[in-house]
């Protein structure tokens, strides 16, 4: 069996197994979809969204890219999250970053990897507006994790500050953004920042964290 035919039949047996448990379960599926999470994850294979928080299909609407990146001319990431909280009604979203995120740590060695160093420059720009932080901590790793924690924080904030978010908060819609990191080797997310759930919330979640990262205390 070549490696696209075991999909097919690694499908077919999921697909039964799902109807044994539940007969009932695509039937639900095709009549509407409701979830009631947006997650913004990496694309990093070893961080799949719905299974690592234990959701099945339907239960949460899922963007990713490398390194979880918010970036405000993101055309594809903007419309999603828009989409999610105008028509899907969605009251959490999630941005998750990972410790040993390659995108992250190809940011702080300045590893030519191609035209994805575009793409993370943002995480660049991250790196050097905590210069400061990073540099005060010993060890690769341990440095290449705080830029996973302080990136998630600047996406929080850059979702925070879109006009998505912005006109929901505005028109008193009930939505609340998180800042989690997952760690590869024992499976378990982590706050990276307290939720933010309006702008004038976003300040102080900010601060909070901050300052949690630089001490190296996550709860
Ligand atoms: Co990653």
């Amino acid at each position: 069996m070549n490696a696209i035919d075991t999909l097919f039949h690694k499908n077919r047996e999921w697909a039964q197994r799902r109807v044994r448990e539940d007969p009932q379960f695509f039937a639900r599926l095709v009549a509407q979809q409701r979830p009631a999470y947006l997650w913004i994850g990496c694309s990093d294979s070893r961080v799949p969204a719905n299974e690592i928080v234990g959701l099945l299909p339907g239960e949460m609407f899922v963007h990713r890219n490398v390194a979880n990146l918010v970036v405000h001319t993101d055309l594809n990431c903007l419309s999603v999250v828009q989409f999610a909280l105008d028509v899907l009604r969605v009251r959490d979203v999630i941005v998750c970053g990972h410790y040993g995120c390659g995108g992250v740590r190809a940011a702080l060695t300045g590893e030519r990897l191609g035209l994805i160093e575009n793409w993370l420059a943002h995480v660049k720009d991250v790196a050097l507006e905590h210069r400061e932080l990073i540099a005060s901590v010993a060890g690769e790793e341990q440095r290449a994790d705080r830029l996973c924690e302080l990136n998630v924080l600047s996406q929080v904030a850059s979702l925070s500050r879109t006009t998505v978010l912005r006109d929901a908060w505005a028109r008193s819609q009930e939505v609340a953004v998180h800042g989690l990191v997952y760690r590869l080797s024992d499976g378990i997310l982590r706050r990276v920042a307290p939720p933010v759930g309006g702008p004038a919330e976003l300040q102080p979640a900010l601060s909070t964290a901050l300052e949690r990262i630089s001490k190296g205390s996550l709860p």
